[in-house]
């Protein structure tokens, strides 16, 4: 009875201690500038959105319309609480849009939107 339970201490121990472990190579590296170039790192994201946007939400994503299309209206960038922009939280990784970000095109949006969102 005793080493039975011996034995169960060390196996839960076991468990617990391999359940733990932390891979940090299946973690997507994101890496993020000091400063941000709307037109070289943040349109070229919305690439993969054009499909859908102009026609989708009214939101027009091409190259050359996608700063006056998201500046259109205060919906879309929240300068108050960045986390809160729709153009980050909607296509967010751990969201449900048809499109997500990966975790550096999110990182990167986030940080343009905190930076100001600046047309630069
Ligand atoms: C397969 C089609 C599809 C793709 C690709 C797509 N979207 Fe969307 N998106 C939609 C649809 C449909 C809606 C409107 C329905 C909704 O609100 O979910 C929408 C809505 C949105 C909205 C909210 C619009 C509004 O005015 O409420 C944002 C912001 C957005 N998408 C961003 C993006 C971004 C950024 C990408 C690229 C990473 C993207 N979407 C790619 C289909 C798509």
């Amino acid at each position: 009875m005793k080493k039975n339970f011996i034995f169960m201490i060390a196996f839960t121990v076991a468990v617990f201690s391999l359940s733990c472990s932390y891979s940090p190579l299946l973690e997507p590296e994101v890496i993020i500038p000091d400063v941000i170039s709307f037109s070289e790192q943040i349109e070229p994201i919305f690439k993969q959105c054009t499909g859908c946007h102009p026609n989708s939400g009214g939101l027009d994503l091409k190259a050359g319309n996608a700063y006056a299309s998201l500046t259109a209206s205060d919906k879309y960038i929240n300068f108050e609480v960045p986390e809160l922009s729709l153009i980050y939280t909607m296509p967010h990784p751990d969201g449900s849009h048809p499109k997500k970000y990966t975790a550096q095109e999110a990182a990167l949006v986030l940080k343009w939107i905190e930076d100001g969102a600046l047309n630069n």
